[in-house]
């Protein structure tokens, strides 16, 4: 009788903005790993043994094994856009819901892609590096001279609403903005945000700033190579705000040192959160540590929305953000 009545049991891997914490703990038994790292796989692998419902992350590696220990699971709830974290073809064949939290972080996104073309261009960390350490003497006609944004070319890899977001922003810059996708916008799309579809290689050859905007899949995994960062011209700069796995981080080391091109903006990492060999050491290079989504209200938003999912799914309802066809949602 008793059991009838106990709480269903939701399992957060780590610290999330409070609002979402509470929603779920309206509901359910919530237990969180209030550690200041990752939820380590044996503690995910013991809280997943009874609960209903994992709130995960992106560094949170959610594969087979794990599901196949976890028989009360009915949904696991990614705070994220992206899922590459999960088995989602697992989660499908064991019943269990994946969601996500896609269009909340669109512009927050955007607006650091922005800041990362800027900054790149325009060497804003090594200025800012250069003034603190007292080394600015007075105005200089040669001193940190950077490249213009506006009026160039912009190339989106992955037209969907971050690359669009992105590509908003270049109308302010008057930019000429290319962009290549699976996918072709329709033409009102296109003119709203003059923005014209090519092949990647004509991206690549023609963008003087070139943002990449794709999903991590088995077809984006190393999208950017040897052979696209040779197409690009020397003068480009490389901005991604996706995935670290798009582009092979080994080639783009070599690419910088190489001078092939101008520079590059990251915010994620081929093999996160270690850097490739070399790849601090470079001045052409600005670095940030997974920040695409991270202001308050975003994060705020995004926690919701993920524990949304959740009261959704374990209230027999379908969740707004299931990515994924299970038989009994
Ligand atoms: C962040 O990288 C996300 O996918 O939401």
């Amino acid at each position: 009788m008793k059991d009838m009545h106990a709480k269903k049991k939701v399992y957060i891997t780590r610290t999330i903005p409070s609002p979402a914490v509470e929603l779920l703990q309206q509901h359910f038994e919530v237990t969180m790993n209030t550690e200041d790292r990752n939820a380590r796989r044996t503690e995910l692998r013991r809280a997943l043994k009874d609960s209903h419902a994992l709130l995960c992350l992106l560094t949170d590696p959610v594969d087979d094994a794990l599901l196949a220990d976890a028989p009360k699971l009915r949904v696991v709830a990614n705070m994220a856009v992206g899922y590459d974290n999960i088995d989602l073809e697992a989660a499908t064949r064991r019943g269990i819901m994946a969601t996500n939290t896609p269009g909340v972080l669109t512009e927050t996104t955007a607006d650091l892609a922005w800041a990362l073309i800027l900054g790149t261009a325009r060497r804003l960390v090594e200025g800012d590096r250069y003034t603190r350490e007292r080394k600015f003497s007075g105005w200089g006609p040669m001193l940190f001279l950077g490249a213009d944004v506006h009026g160039k070319t912009l190339g989106i890899v992955g037209f969907g609403r971050i690359g669009r977001a992105v590509a908003r922003r270049a109308l302010g810059f008057r930019m000429r903005v290319l962009y290549c996708d699976e996918a072709k916008a329709s033409a009102s799309i296109e003119r709203k945000l003059r923005a014209q579809r090519v092949s990647l290689e004509k991206l690549l050859r023609e963008s003087d700033v070139v943002s990449l905007h794709v999903p991590l899949t088995d077809r984006t995994r190393h999208l950017i190579g040897r052979d696209q960062l040779r197409m690009m011209k020397s003068t480009a700069f490389l901005i991604n705000t996706s995935r670290g796995p798009v582009i092979d981080e080994n080639e783009l080391v070599r690419a910088l040192r190489q001078g092939a091109i101008a520079g590059a903006g990251l915010d994620v990492y081929e093999r996160e959160p270690a850097l490739a060999r070399g790849l601090a050491g470079l001045s052409n290079v600005l670095l940030l540590p997974h920040i695409g989504s991270a202001s308050v209200e975003t994060r705020t938003r995004m926690a919701l929305m993920a524990a949304e999912n959740i009261v959704e799914a374990l209230s027999g309802r379908r969740p707004s953000n299931l990515l994924n066809k299970v038989r009994r949602p």
